[in-house]
């Protein structure tokens, strides 16, 4: 049986994310969408309300679960017997960042390999700090993310 790890800050998922958690899910028998800590970014969610949020927006694919983790990306992927980390990439922003992470990753957990697919070309100008900041100044976000998210985007409140 294959697995797949996505992992991200997910803070919040977008519609990018959803279309690589949808096409991962029919190339992989089971995919865990992780949500982990990049300690580089401020959140707007704690962990399990993003957790929370993703759960409500992948509810229709059945192969998909949701698990949060506070730690090493390698130390999650070693408790799932040869699982690959699956990873969207956008545009050449996103490569030196993703391929250092994918080598990272490596170095620490020789068996860590990283798949990437690439972003539906609608989807390649989204991305969560965006979504964050043009709803943080009351833009409507409602074409970048899934409906849940919205909702719980409203729950929290912009400016
Ligand atoms: O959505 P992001 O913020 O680009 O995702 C980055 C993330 C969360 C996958 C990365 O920061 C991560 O793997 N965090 C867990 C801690 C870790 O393993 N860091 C070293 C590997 S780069």
């Amino acid at each position: 049986m294959s697995i797949a790890i996505y992992p991200g800050s997910f803070d919040p998922l977008t519609k990018g994310h959803l279309d690589i958690i949808t096409r991962a899910s029919k190339i992989f028998d089971e995919l865990i969408v992780l949500v982990s800590v990049n300690t580089s970014k401020k959140v707007m969610f704690s962990l399990e309300e993003r957790k929370q949020m993703i759960v409500e927006s992948v509810s229709h694919l059945a192969n998909v679960r949701v698990e949060a983790f506070d730690g090493l990306l390698v130390d999650f992927v070693k408790t799932r017997k040869g699982a690959v980390i699956v990873k969207g990439l956008r545009a050449l922003l996103d490569f030196e960042d993703e391929f250092r992470m994918a080598l990272i990753n490596r170095h620490l957990c020789a068996d860590a390999e990283t798949v990437f697919l690439t972003t539906s070309v609608e989807y390649a100008h989204i991305s969560s700090s965006l979504v964050k900041e043009v709803f943080f100044f009351g833009g409507d976000i409602s074409g970048m993310v899934p409906e849940p998210i919205l909702n719980w985007c409203k729950k929290k409140g912009g400016k």
